[in-house]
């Protein structure tokens, strides 16, 4: 079996508007290995959901998949492209909600408010599996109890409303998790959450990716989120991956400077205690990418000549599974250390 549950190879996805292309995702490359949580991190507007909807071929009309592969390595041994699928072909039913599912961030898109919970749980049973009612109702009443919801068997004759915010998050996640998928993709799934819900929601879903061996690919903008759930982390800056690695060696030593950025704006992450540093500038519209790196005109290092021209930096192996993008990878470790210094003194 292929370590990898799922593999992005050069993927592109272009919005195809009057102003003109915008190059939503540019060349996007990762994997998920089989049994891993992957944070996929980065500012609003960079591409993470887009990426993410394309994994199910969720990108409607102005928006295209422009190039590249998305091959996701089934348990038996198959691999399919969804990328090249046909948007009618029946393999597409079989991976949305059976080996792939989905959580979106507000937990009322995904329910039906004229349903009970526990009908509408049913549904993704009788959906995917031959299955009796009273075998699918026990297996939903199991779930609901297993996701930390008080008193299942009366919550599965409840209708959304009659449940709190964070009630129905978790109800989410036991459907997206009832189809037993091999990867549950979770695009911002506790923003719409108090921040105590919040954090209840990730060990959940950390501790059902650890019992059931799943993979996760968690799409948040929370740096501090991701330390506490993912293995891996991708961090994205204008429709490109610019750094990937283990997330403990990532928070610790972040090595490209937009990452390092993102870390040192953190409170409780500079020694600077008056002032939180933060990058420079805003994020230019995907319209009018900058040449050379597109990070080059909010950051410190970059070098006429080097940075600002031509095209985007390649990928550069740091080791250990680290990999940046950027024309000043070898000698960024020293870079990043003067600068630490300088604005912790
Ligand atoms: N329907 C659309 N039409 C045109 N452009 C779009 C559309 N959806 C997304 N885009 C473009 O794709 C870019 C990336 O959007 P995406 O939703 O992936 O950002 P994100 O990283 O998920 O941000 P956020 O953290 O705010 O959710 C946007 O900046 C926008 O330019
Ligand atoms: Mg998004």
């Amino acid at each position: 079996m292929n370590p990898n549950v799922l593999e992005i190879k050069n993927l592109r996805v272009s919005f195809f508007t009057d102003e003109g292309e915008t190059r939503a995702v540019n060349d996007v490359c990762f994997e998920i290995p089989r049994g891993k949580f992957l944070a996929l991190v980065g500012e609003s507007g960079c591409g993470k959901s887009v990426t993410s909807y394309s994994i199910l071929r969720l990108i409607q009309h102005p928006g295209k998949i422009t190039g590249g592969q998305i091959l996701l390595h089934n348990e038996d041994g198959s691999t399919v492209d969804i990328a090249s699928l046909s948007e009618k072909d029946d393999k597409l039913y079989e991976i949305r909600g059976d080996k792939i599912s989905m959580i979106f961030q507000e937990p009322m898109t995904a329910l039906s408010p004229v349903h009970t919970v526990g009908n509408q749980l049913c549904e993704v049973l009788y959906l995917h599996r031959k299955i009796s009612k009273q075998e699918a109702e026990k297996q939903v009443i199991s779930m609901l109890g297993r996701v930390g919801i008080p008193a299942p068997e009366r919550r599965f004759r409840q209708y959304p409303f009659e449940l709190s915010g964070g009630m129905r998050q978790r109800v989410v996640i036991a459907m997206a998790m009832l189809s037993r998928p091999q990867l549950l993709i979770a695009d911002e799934p506790t923003t719409a959450l108090d921040v105590t819900i919040q954090a209840q929601v990730l060990a959940l879903m950390k501790s059902l990716q650890e019992e059931t061996g799943n993979s996760v690919l968690l799409i948040t903008h929370d740096l501090a989120v991701v330390a506490q759930v993912a293995d891996l982390v991708a961090v994205m800056y204008l429709g490109r991956i610019v750094e990937q690695g283990n997330v403990v060696d990532i928070i610790k030593d972040p090595l490209h400077p937009y990452t390092f950025g993102l870390l040192r704006s953190l409170p409780g992450m500079s020694k600077n205690k008056d002032r939180l540093p933060s990058i420079p500038g805003s994020v230019p519209s995907l319209l009018d990418i900058p040449p050379g790196c597109p990070f080059h005109p909010r950051c410190d290092f970059a070098q006429k000549g080097l940075c600002d021209c031509g095209e985007p930096p390649p990928e550069t192996d740091m080791g250990n599974g680290r990999m940046i993008c950027c024309y000043r990878a070898a000698g960024i470790r020293q870079l990043l250390e003067e600068k630490r210094r300088m604005e912790d003194a």
